[in-house]
C-alpha cells in the first residue's frame, strides 16, 4: 500500500493542465539556478574586499550583484509557487467532482452497505491528493538540483572537504528517514483517535433528542471522555517525536558543520584553504544538508498521500451501476414483467424475495399487498433497477432490464418512496425537483386542479416554506403530500406510491385517495400498502 507509482494515476489531470505545472517547474528550476552563485560571490566578498581590504566600490559592486539575484529570484518564486498552488487547486477540484460524480453512479449494493463517514472520507481524502502539488512538497524534489549544484561548485572550489560533505550525506538521509517515519506512525495513529473521537461527537449530536430523553448523558460523556484521554496521549506522543525529528536535525546539522570548521581551519591554518571560501562552502553545505534530510523524508510524507490516491481510485476505479447497460428504453412503458425474480440483499443470509411472478400492462392500476417486511418496497427497489434480482429476471417492454441503463429508465418511472427525503430548499423548489420544463405556474396549476390549495396555504409560507436538513420545518403527512404533487407533476409513464396513506391524517388521506381515484390519469398506477381499506379505485392486487 501506498506505493509511489500510485502518482502516476494522477497524470491526466496534470496534462490537462500542463501549461501550469511546466510553468511552475521552470520558475523553480530558475530559482535554483539564480541563487548558485550567491555563496561564492559572499565568498568572494570575504576574501578579495573584506579581507584583502579592498575599496567601497567593490564590496558596493559584489553586494549589487548579489541584491539583483534576491531580487530576480523572489518574484520567480512567487511565480512558481503560485502555478503549484494554482495546479493543487485545479486538480483537487476536478478529482472532488469525479469521486462526486462517481458516488451518485455507484450501485446501491454498494452504497447502502458501506458507512456514509466512509464515502465522505474519501471526497475529503481529494485534498491529500492535492498537496503533492504544495510548493513544499514540490520543493523537495526540486532542491535536489539546488543540491546537486551546490555539490559541483562545492567540488570546484575544494574537493577534499566536498569528499568529506558526499560522506556525511548518507548519515544525513538515513537519520532524517527514520526520524520522520516514526513521526509519521505516531501521527496516524493519533488521526485515527481523533477519528473516532469525530465518530463520537457525531453520534451524540445526531441522537440528541434520544439522549436526552432516556437520559444517556452520562453514558455518552464517559465514552466521550475514554476516547479524548485516548486522543490526548497519542497527541502527546505524536508531539515528542515531532520535537525529536527536530532535535536530531539540529545535533546531526551541528556536528556536520563542527567537522567541516574542524578540517577546514586545519586547510587554512596550512594555507590550502581561505576564510571566503570556507564561508561560501558552509553556505553551500546547508543547502546539501536540507535537501539530503528533505529527500529522507521525503518517502515517508508522500506515502500517505499515495495511499490517499489509492483510497479514492478504488472508489473511481468501481463499476457503476449502469456498467455493461448499454440500451436506452426510449419508447413509453407498455409492461413490467417479473419472471421468477429472487433477490437478497448483501448482508441477508435468506432470500427476501423468491420466486416473484407477475405482469403489469400499461394502464392498470394495482395494488402491491403484502405484510410488513415482505419485500414490497424491495420490488420497487428492484424496478427501479437500484438493485439487481439475484435471480429471474425484470423486463420492460420485453427487453431485460439487466441491459438498460437505469437513467433512461428512471426518467419514465415516477415514485413516492416509503421514506421521503427532501431537499434544503423551499417546498417549490423541492416540487420542482428533477423537472427542467416545469415552472411555478405549472405547480399552481397543478395544486388548483388537485384541490390541494387550502393544504399548500397552511404551511407557514405556502409554497416558499423553507424545508431545512432531515425534513425539519415539515411534518412527515407534509412530506409525503409534497412527494406526491412532485410525482403527478413529473408526468411519468408509471407512477409508485410506496405506502402513501400511512403517514397522513384522515383529511389528508382523504384528499389524496380522492385524487387517485379521478380518472384523468391515463399512465400505470402502481401503490404498494398493506391496508385495502380505500383502495377501490385500484383493478388489480398482486399479493406477495
Ligand atoms: N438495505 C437493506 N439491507 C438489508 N436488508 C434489508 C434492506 N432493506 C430491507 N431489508 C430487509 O428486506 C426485507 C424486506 O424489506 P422491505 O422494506 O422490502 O419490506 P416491506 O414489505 O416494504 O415492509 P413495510 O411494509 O414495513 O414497508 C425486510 O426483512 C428487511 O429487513
Ligand atoms: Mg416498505
Amino acid at each position: 500500500m501506498g506505493k509511489i507509482s500510485s502518482l502516476l494515476k494522477l497524470t491526466p489531470f496534470i496534462k490537462k493542465h500542463k501549461l501550469v505545472f511546466i510553468a511552475g517547474i521552470i520558475g523553480m528550476l530558475l530559482g535554483s539556478v539564480i541563487a548558485t552563485p550567491i555563496p561564492y560571490i559572499i565568498g568572494i566578498i570575504m576574501d578579495k574586499v573584506l579581507i584583502a581590504k579592498k575599496g567601497y566600490n567593490q564590496l558596493y559592486y559584489y553586494i549589487g550583484i548579489i541584491a539583483v539575484f534576491y531580487v530576480l529570484r523572489y518574484f520567480i518564486s512567487i511565480f512558481s509557487n503560485y502555478m503549484f498552488v494554482k495546479i493543487n487547486n485545479l486538480v483537487v477540484n476536478e478529482l472532488r467532482c469525479t469521486v462526486m460524480d462517481k458516488v451518485m453512479e455507484l450501485p446501491m449494493s454498494y452504497l447502502a452497505n458501506t458507512e456514509k463517514g466512509y464515502v465522505q472520507s474519501r471526497i475529503a481524502e481529494c485534498s491529500t491528493v492535492g498537496s503533492i502539488f504544495s510548493p513544499s512538497y514540490v520543493g523537495i524534489v526540486l532542491s535536489l538540483t539546488d543540491a546537486v549544484l551546490a555539490l559541483v561548485t562545492m567540488f570546484a572550489i575544494n574537493y577534499k572537504l566536498s569528499i568529506v560533505i558526499l560522506i556525511l550525506t548518507p548519515l544525513f538521509f538515513f537519520s532524517s528517514k527514520m526520524s520522520m517515519g516514526n513521526f509519521m506512525k505516531n501521527t496516524k495513529e493519533m488521526l485515527e483517535y481523533n477519528a473516532t473521537l469525530n465518530g463520537e461527537c457525531f453520534e451524540i449530536i445526531n441522537g440528541i433528542e434520544d439522549i436526552k430523553i432516556l437520559n444517556g448523558k452520562s453514558n455518552h460523556l464517559k465514552k466521550f471522555n475514554d476516547k479524548l484521554s485516548k486522543l490526548v496521549k497519542s497527541s502527546l506522543k505524536q508531539s515528542k517525536s515531532m520535537i525529536i525529528f527536530m532535535g536530531n536535525i539540529t545535533f546531526i546539522n551541528n556536528f556536520g558543520s563542527l567537522l567541516v570548521l574542524l578540517i577546514a581551519g586545519i586547510l587554512i591554518l596550512k594555507g590550502e584553504f581561505t576564510v571566503g571560501l570556507y564561508t561560501s562552502f558552509s553556505l553551500y553545505i546547508t543547502k546539501v544538508f536540507s535537501s539530503i534530510q528533505g529527500i529522507g523524508t521525503m518517502g515517508t510524507m508522500i506515502k500517505p498521500v499515495c495511499l490517499s490516491i489509492e483510497r479514492v481510485y478504488e472508489l473511481l476505479d468501481m463499476d457503476d451501476e449502469n456498467s455493461g447497460k448499454n440500451q436506452n428504453l426510449n419508447e413509453e412503458i407498455k409492461s413490467i414483467k417479473f419472471e421468477n425474480v429472487a433477490f437478497k440483499y448483501k448482508n441477508n443470509i435468506k432470500n427476501v424475495l423468491n420466486d416473484i411472478n407477475f405482469e403489469i400492462i400499461k394502464g392498470e392500476k394495482v395494488l402491491i399487498k403484502g405484510e410488513n417486511g415482505s419485500g414490497k418496497s424491495t420490488i420497487i427497489k428492484l424496478l427501479l433497477g437500484l438493485y439487481n434480482p439475484v435471480e429471474g429476471r425484470i423486463l420492460c417492454n420485453n427487453i431485460d432490464m439487466s441491459t438498460v441503463n437505469t437513467k433512461s429508465l428512471r426518467e419514465r418511472i415516477g415514485i413516492v418512496s416509503q421514506s421521503i427525503f427532501l431537499f434544503k430548499g423551499t417546498v417549490l423548489a423541492n416540487i420542482l425537483y428533477g423537472q427542467t420544463k416545469k415552472k411555478l405556474k405549472d405547480v399552481e396549476e397543478l395544486i388548483k386542479k388537485l384541490g390541494l390549495q387550502e393544504y399548500i396555504n397552511r404551511l407557514p409560507k405556502g409554497l416558499d416554506t423553507e424545508i431545512t436538513q432531515n425534513n425539519s420545518g415539515i411534518s412527515g403527512g407534509q412530506a409525503q403530500v409534497i412527494a406526491f404533487i412532485r410525482v403527478i407533476l413529473s408526468n411519468k409513464d408509471v407512477i409508485i406510491l410506496d405506502e402513501p396513506i400511512s403517514n397522513v391524517d384522515v383529511e389528508t388521506r382523504d384528499l389524496i385517495l380522492g385524487i387517485l381515484r379521478d380518472k384523468d390519469y391515463e399512465g400505470t398506477l402502481i401503490v404498494v400498502s398493506h391496508v385495502i381499506e380505500g383502495m377501490d379505485f385500484l383493478n388489480r392486487i398482486i399479493e406477495i
